[in-house]
């Protein structure tokens, strides 16, 4: 067992580059098996939920190479299973893209139902509700939480509302969608730019799928699909973590290879709170050289403020000047870390959907555990910023979505350290 040990209060200056998009490359994994061909897929972030889903490609006989840290060759042609029942595949909640590609491309799929962050409830009933529509007999009612999807022949077309703007139901209806017969309309669909990677990911591949990043996508079912290359956008999630990591240490960072205008609604925010804020083609200088002021957060789908920089964002106002009010809209129950971060001395106070946050002049070091993946990132941020040691535990949650992120910040000036939790 590994855990982070951060000195806090050291000022971040610096450039830091940021990686592929985690939940880009966890749906254009998946999504490369509905090709009959090889696909090549650079900017790939060096994180477990990679390294996962490809072990569960290798086992569906799909074979995947790496080729240096984040290209990876994945020859689709040699998929010879509809099962991805394996423990790998409970691991990460993109599994369930697996559906959409083996339904997509051989009528059937056997998948286990998706581990991945726990916040409450998190249902995928949109996702079956497309498929049913297309055409697939659907069965849950197996031992094991295993989904078995069957298809008479081939998938076709549907217009299909989703109840909710899902990122995961819009994906994997696209992904489906991309080879069945006729054409597919997705309404109220989700408008992340993940989806819009994967969409163009896929017509990379030969499929003709129009609208994505609006919240109507069209899908003209194509026979086959074959292979390509392809380059996956910045990770956005990434990106305004580092960017808040400046804000809170009082630093002066540049963060390079991102798309600024993907970082619009946190940008706001933070020169809302008097943060500098310096924007080039690709990349975001922020300068953060007196003490914050308070804000209020409300988080929305794309292109409101993401649910997934609402931890985050939660440190960063626990040390502003003034009181905050944080509503989470995404997630019924995203504030289980809040009885952790309360112990760098945060005052926080949870109501429902909203945190009301009164902010604090400064914090203190704490031995904190990382709840989820943002929620770990959130923990990073209270520590840098907190006066004295903290050591945040349960690490595994922060490397299944955070490429090398103690050497960016130590590159940066942080004082922190991967340790055995026994040395
Ligand atoms: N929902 C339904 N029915 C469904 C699907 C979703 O009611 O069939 C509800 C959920 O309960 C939730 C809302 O719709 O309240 C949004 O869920 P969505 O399907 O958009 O989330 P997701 O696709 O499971 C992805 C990201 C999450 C991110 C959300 C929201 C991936 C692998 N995960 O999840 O990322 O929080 O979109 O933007 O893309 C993370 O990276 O830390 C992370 C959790």
């Amino acid at each position: 067992m590994e855990c982070f040990e951060i000195n806090g209060q050291k000022k971040l200056k610096g450039v830091v580059s940021i990686s592929g998009a985690k939940n880009a490359a966890v749906a254009i994994i998946p999504a490369a098996i509905v090709a009959n061909g090889v696909s090549v897929i650079e900017n790939l972030p060096a994180i477990e939920d990679v390294t996962s889903l490809m072990q569960t490609l290798d086992l569906l006989g799909a074979k995947c190479t790496m080729t240096d840290e984040s290209t990876l060759i994945i020859d689709a042609r040699k998929v010879n299973s509809c099962v991805a029942t394996d423990e790998s595949v409970r691991k990460i909640r993109a599994s369930y893209y697996l559906m959409g590609a083996l339904l997509g491309r051989f009528g059937r799929a056997e998948v286990a139902l998706p581990g991945g962050c726990n916040f409450g409830e998190r249902p995928i009933d949109q996702h079956l509700k497309g498929f049913r529509m297309m055409g697939a007999k659907i069965d849950t009612t197996g031992d094991d939480r295993i989904i078995k999807l069957e298809v008479n022949g081939r998938l076709h077309g549907a217009n299909i509302y989703l109840d909710v703007a899902s990122v995961g139901a819009t994906i994997n209806i696209m992904i489906a969608a991309a080879t069945a017969s006729g054409r597919t309309v997705i309404e109220n669909a989700a408008k992340e730019p993940h989806i819009v990677d994967t969409a163009n990911f896929l017509n990379m591949l030969g499929a003709n799928i129009k609208g994505a990043g609006t919240d109507v996508i069209r899908i003209n079912g194509m026979d086959r699909l074959h292979g390509g290359e392809y380059t996956i956008i910045p990770d956005q999630i990434e990106a305004g973590t580092y960017m808040i990591c400046g804000a809170i240490t009082g630093g002066d960072i540049t963060v390079k290879n991102l798309i600024p205008k993907h970082m619009d609604s946190l940008t706001a925010k933070l020169e809302e709170m008097g943060c500098r804020v310096i924007e080039g083609d690709d990349y975001i200088r922020i300068i953060s050289d007196s003490r914050l002021c308070a804000t209020n957060i409300k988080t929305m789908v794309y292109p409101g403020f993401p649910t997934d920089l609402q931890p985050q964002i939660t440190a960063l106002l626990a040390v502003a000047d003034g009181t905050s009010v944080v509503v989470e809209n995404v997630w019924e129950n995203r504030y289980q870390y809040i009885d952790e971060l309360k112990k760098f001395g945060v005052c926080v106070e949870i109501r429902g959907r909203e945190a009301v946050i009164k902010g604090v002049s400064g914090l203190k070091g704490a031995d904190v555990s990382a709840t989820d993946l943002r929620a770990g990132a959130a923990m990073i941020i209270a520590a840098l910023a907190a006066e004295g040691r903290s050591t945040i535990d349960n690490i595994r949650f922060i490397d299944r979505g955070y490429a090398n992120i103690e050497e960016k910040l130590r590159f940066l000036g942080a004082d922190i350290k991967r340790v055995s939790k026994n040395s």
